[in-house]
């Protein structure tokens, strides 16, 4: 059943140090490479989202053990490269795009048949763009039309290949630079837009930057995940919320404590500064290959600002709160190049406008992204999470910007990606009232 949040104007600054849930890309990852690992591996910090919990759970139905030692600590004792069991059973990966695609390039070079299936959302993802270059290392996958669910009759003879990322995507990079680690030969993936690249750190893998952009190379049988204790840091994409919020409320200054600052998650912050935000971070430590620390942001300045393809590559999870900020910057903001929203767990760019424009936000939708003319004064509406947990988060960030209240619907989405995230919101409330 759809549940309903209300969000109340915040009355003042915003004033707070938060602590983000885990991240969600790195947590996937760290659990898939567990399970190839042969022995026991302990994942620190493992969030509670739903997400990255689709993942343990799709390979615990792969025969793969897994506890829940204590709350967030979880054990994952690995059955190696090809240890995985498919005998025709549906693995269910909810909401999560990132569970099927990856897991899709891992279970290819297993023998047996397995499906993959999700939600409603899931359903409506393209996954031609895995399952063509997978058939073409000699892999067997059937989509429904080019849409989940996934069929997968796996091979031990699968063939390593060259792939160009003609669409930038960082769940398809991952999937063949695994499904690389189980072919003969060599397999090379060629981004010439680079994307997030917690894979290739996992793996130790370090791209080549060549003429016609970043190159990633790997040898079938060379690479081995060995067990390992992985912690996992905080979730830059959820920190983004609250990082919008502080710099567009006047007065305001939060710090977000512990989280991940791979460069290729924080080109947000330079946008913020764009804007005339001050930002401030500090790397404080590393997690395996992963920095990690503290950033902080004060409201400074509401300059318009322009976002174009390669930067929305890598702001990609982003972009819905970063429309927010758009609606409020004094002048016109463009953020373009940006198709892909059209297919993540809603179509980004049709919720943001719809949700938006019922607030009172000057927008112009336009294929591949927006056009804003700001500062809009927003008003209290009733809008939609388009059962999407982004979607449903950066509008309520516009909501404490507006007069009155905000209702979002679908407001359970969040636990996708960021359970805790309403009291939180509560907690800032109750701080500016
Ligand atoms: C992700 C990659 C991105 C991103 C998603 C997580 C990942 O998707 O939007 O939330 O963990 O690799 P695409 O690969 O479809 O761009």
């Amino acid at each position: 059943m759809s549940e309903r949040y209300t969000v109340r104007p915040a009355s003042g600054p915003l004033r707070a140090s938060v602590r983000v849930p885990a991240d969600k890309s790195i947590a996937h990852r760290v659990a898939l490479l567990a399970a190839w690992a042969e022995g026991s591996s302990e994942l620190i910090d493992f969030p509670h989202s739903r997400d990255p919990r689709s993942t343990l759970a799709s390979l615990a139905a792969l025969g793969v053990p897994i506890e829940e030692t204590r709350p967030g600590q979880i054990r994952v004792q690995g059955v190696g490269l090809r240890g995985f069991r498919l005998h025709g059973q549906r693995l269910w990966c909810g909401n999560s795009a990132t569970t099927m695609r990856l897991l899709a390039g891992m279970l290819i070079g297993q023998r047996g048949e397995v499906w993959l299936d999700g939600d409603e959302s899931l359903r409506r993802r393209p996954m031609e763009r895995l399952a063509a270059p997978l058939r073409r290392m000699g892999g067997s996958v059937q989509t429904r039309d080019g849409l989940p669910p996934i069929y997968i009759q796996g091979t031990a003879r699968l063939k390593g290949g060259g792939f160009r990322m003609e669409v930038p995507s960082a769940q398809v990079k991952s999937a063949l630079l695994l499904a690389g680690l189980l072919a003969e030969g060599e397999t090379t993936v060629l981004e010439p837009i680079p994307t997030r690249d917690h894979t290739e750190r996992l793996l130790g893998l370090e791209p080549v930057q060549t003429p016609e952009g970043w190159l990633l190379r790997l040898v079938g049988g060379t690479i081995r995940p060995q067990p390992d204790r992985y912690q996992i840091p905080g979730d830059p994409s959820a920190a983004a919320f609250w990082a919008v919020a502080a710099a567009l409320i006047p007065g305001s200054q939060i710090e977000l404590l512990e989280v991940g600052l791979n460069p290729t998650r924080t080109a947000f912050l330079e946008v913020l500064r764009r804007v005339g935000a001050e930002v401030e971070v500090v790397c404080e430590r590393w997690l395996g290959r992963e920095p990690v620390g503290r950033i902080c942001v004060r409201a400074a300045g509401l300059h318009p600002f322009r976002i174009d393809a390669p930067e929305s590559a890598l702001l990609i999870d982003e972009l819905p709160v970063l429309a927010v900020l758009a609606s409020q910057a004094q002048g016109e903001s463009w953020i373009t190049g940006a198709r892909e929203l059209r297919v993540k767990e809603s179509d980004r760019i049709r919720a943001m406008t719809e949700g938006l424009r019922r607030m009172g936000a000057r927008v112009e939708e336009l294929e591949d992204g927006w056009v804003f003319e700001g500062p809009a004064r927003l008003r209290g509406a009733e809008v939609s999470s388009c059962a999407d947990h982004r979607v449903a988060m950066a509008l309520a960030i516009a909501g404490l910007l507006a007069e009155g209240e905000t209702v979002i619907e679908g407001a359970e989405w969040v636990e996708i990606s960021y359970p805790g995230f309403w009291q939180t919101l509560a907690r800032f409330q109750a701080m500016s009232s």
